[in-house]
């Protein structure tokens, strides 16, 4: 099997990251933190919970002890680099989380929350819609998708993608480019926001970031959205 292009980057990842994430003072635990309170006390607010979350590109991980901690139910990431999910095991082992190169070994149908984050811009454009795909086939009806991407309208956001080696070939989407293609899948949208304004530097200040989640100013934005319920077996164009 072919290497997976993070397949050289997984033994590098934190370092790699770290390298961008210098400017904001803060390291890759804080945002895998916040995405998921943020996700919590805006959209998926408690008593919500999660039977099974799908976390597609997981990566090395490292979301996985925070969206178990929020939603509870068992953790299943997927993600093609080997290296990546070996690291993952290894980090992870006992946890009763998952790891899978392939998508298709997860059951249709299954998931009642799926979680991306930072994975669409590695994601060629003419292979995006399959993944989608993918991710709705695995959803329960009603089930939602967080899809969290870095926010293309920031300077900084830019800056910071430079220095880190493993977004070399990032190919990034505007939030209206990402919900244009959660909808041709057939999601519904439910709302979009943006997060992390403010630097550790200006850490003060973060009780404003809920107030300014509809501004473009924040290094990420989430687009929350679910698959319509009585879809069970149908595919997005509606055959069932
Ligand atoms: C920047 S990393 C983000 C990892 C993780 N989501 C996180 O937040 O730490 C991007 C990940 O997307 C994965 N990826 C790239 N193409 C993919 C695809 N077609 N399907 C699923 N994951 C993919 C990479 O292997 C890599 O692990």
């Amino acid at each position: 099997m072919e290497d997976a292009e993070f397949d050289h980057h997984a033994q590098r990842y934190d370092e790699e990251l770290a390298q961008g994430l210098r400017l904001t003072g803060e390291g890759k635990e804080f945002f895998a933190e916040g995405r998921v309170t943020w996700m919590r006390r805006r959209w998926l607010k408690a008593p919500w919970t999660a039977n099974s979350i799908l976390d597609f590109g997981c990566g090395t991980g490292g979301s996985c002890d925070p969206l178990g901690r929020e939603f509870g139910g068992s953790y299943v990431g997927v993600d093609p680099s080997m290296a990546s999910l070996e690291e993952a095991r290894r980090l992870y082992n006992g946890s009763g989380a998952t790891f899978f190169t392939e998508s298709g070994k997860v059951e249709d149908s299954t998931m009642d929350l799926a979680f991306t984050n930072g994975v669409f811009h590695h994601i060629p454009p003419d292979q995006r819609a399959a993944c989608l795909r993918e991710i709705w086939r695995t959803l329960t009806p009603g089930g939602r998708f967080a899809f969290w991407e870095n926010n293309r309208w920031n300077p900084i956001v830019h800056w910071v993608m430079a220095r880190v080696p493993f977004d070399a070939d990032a190919q990034m989407l505007f939030p209206f480019q990402a919900r244009a293609m959660l909808r041709e899948a057939g999601f519904e949208i439910e709302g979009t926001d943006f997060a992390f304004v403010f630097p550790a530097a200006l850490k003060g200040l973060r009780w404003l970031e809920p107030l300014l989640a509809k501004l473009p100013f924040g290094g990420q934005y989430l687009v929350i959205a679910r698959k319509p319920k009585g879809t069970a077996n149908c595919d997005q164009n509606g055959n069932c």
